[in-house]
């Protein structure tokens, strides 16, 4: 089911909204939500942090913007964040933790999204000598984008946790897929989000929605996220609109990522046996399949499946990304592996 003909496998980011959420957009009931009187925001808020096991929550535009106010909150100027060396937040963020929180992000090596404790505890700056600025957040991401969709299991997130609250730190998840993560292992994602002071989600990734993120966490800390927010320039106003495809999102797109899983699965099987390509099949977990080019460069490979109407991304020199999602079906997979196989014989 793909778009004039093209398969998009560049990210799930490009879904368009179901039927359904056109349709709740169109008769959402709204109001003002910077004055906090716009219902459906409201009542996405409500169930957001009802599924992720938090206090409260707040809507806001973009998954971007909604690590960016934790961040703000979590550290302030001159203090540290430990991360993930591959992280969005770090490399894809466009450096909001050190330009608009004056915090130095800290990035640390990992297996697979998985910073070893022992990693995080010897990176740990209690602000005992003048010059190393001391740690304040932790952050986290499930699933970790650059490494194909990998999944950080609750025990390593409790882990974390426990290790966040030894030292009075604020660990926060960007879990702009975690319901991918929680789909995948067969648990809510509440017990995710557990062991973690805030999380981020994404409605406009697999969950198909138009725009928008949520940023789950304690009452206090949503608080201090709504001045944040608007000081970031993200308080809307009849913001209903989009929360409506929101709701239509966290109600009915959440189970049918299984779907996208074995098809992802299905195409990596499908590539680790064509000659030119380099991947591990098991570790393909959710939604995202990378993989490696033996020999072709990653442009030219990218403007042959173009040719055949399939869209990916380059991932670094050689490196290739696609990603399956609710615009995708099993044709667009074969169609892709028969164009893939053309191209690298
Ligand atoms: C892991 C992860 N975190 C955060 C984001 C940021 O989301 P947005 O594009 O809505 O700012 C993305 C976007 O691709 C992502 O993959």
């Amino acid at each position: 089911m793909n778009h004039g003909g093209i398969s998009d496998f560049r990210s799930d980011t490009v879904t368009r909204p179901t039927e359904e959420m056109r349709r709740a957009m169109y008769e959402a009931e709204v109001g003002d939500d910077v004055l906090r009187d716009d219902p459906t925001v409201l009542k996405l808020e409500e169930m957001a942090a009802e599924k992720l096991g938090k206090e409260a929550a707040l809507f806001v535009p973009s998954g971007t913007m909604g690590n960016t106010i934790a961040m703000k909150i979590a550290a302030e100027e001159g203090t540290e964040v430990l991360l993930e060396e591959k992280s969005h937040i770090y490399n894809f963020e466009s450096g909001n933790i050190s330009r608009l929180v004056g915090a130095l992000p800290r990035p640390l090596p990992s297996k697979r999204g998985v910073i070893p404790l022992q990693v995080l505890q010897q990176n740990y700056h209690a602000g005992e000598r003048l010059h190393i600025p001391s740690t304040k957040a932790i952050s986290l991401e499930n699933t970790h984008n650059y490494w194909g969709g990998a999944v950080l299991r609750p025990e390593y997130l409790q882990k974390v946790g426990e290790f966040s609250k030894e030292k009075g730190l604020h660990f926060h998840l960007d879990g702009a897929r975690i319901f991918n993560a929680a789909v995948a292992l067969g648990i809510p994602a509440r017990e995710l989000a557990r062991p973690a002071d805030s999380v981020m989600f994404c409605l406009s990734k697999g969950l198909s929605a138009p725009v928008g993120s949520l940023l789950v966490a304690r009452k206090e800390f949503i608080e201090k996220a709504l001045y944040v927010r608007k000081f970031l320039g993200g308080a809307m106003r009849q913001a209903g609109i989009l929360a409506a495809a929101g709701i239509v999102a966290l109600n009915k797109m959440v189970d049918r990522l299984a779907e996208d899983h074995s098809r992802a699965k299905k195409l990596a099987m499908g590539l680790s046996s064509i000659r030119g390509i380099e991947i591990n099949p098991e570790e393909v977990e959710t939604n995202i399949v990378i993989f490696r080019l033996r020999r072709m460069k990653v442009e030219n490979f990218l403007e042959e499946l173009k040719k055949d109407g399939i869209l990916a991304l380059g991932f670094g020199p050689s490196r290739v990304r696609m990603v399956l999602h609710k615009d995708l079906d099993d044709q667009d997979v074969e169609k892709a592996l028969r164009s893939i196989s053309r191209i690298l014989s």
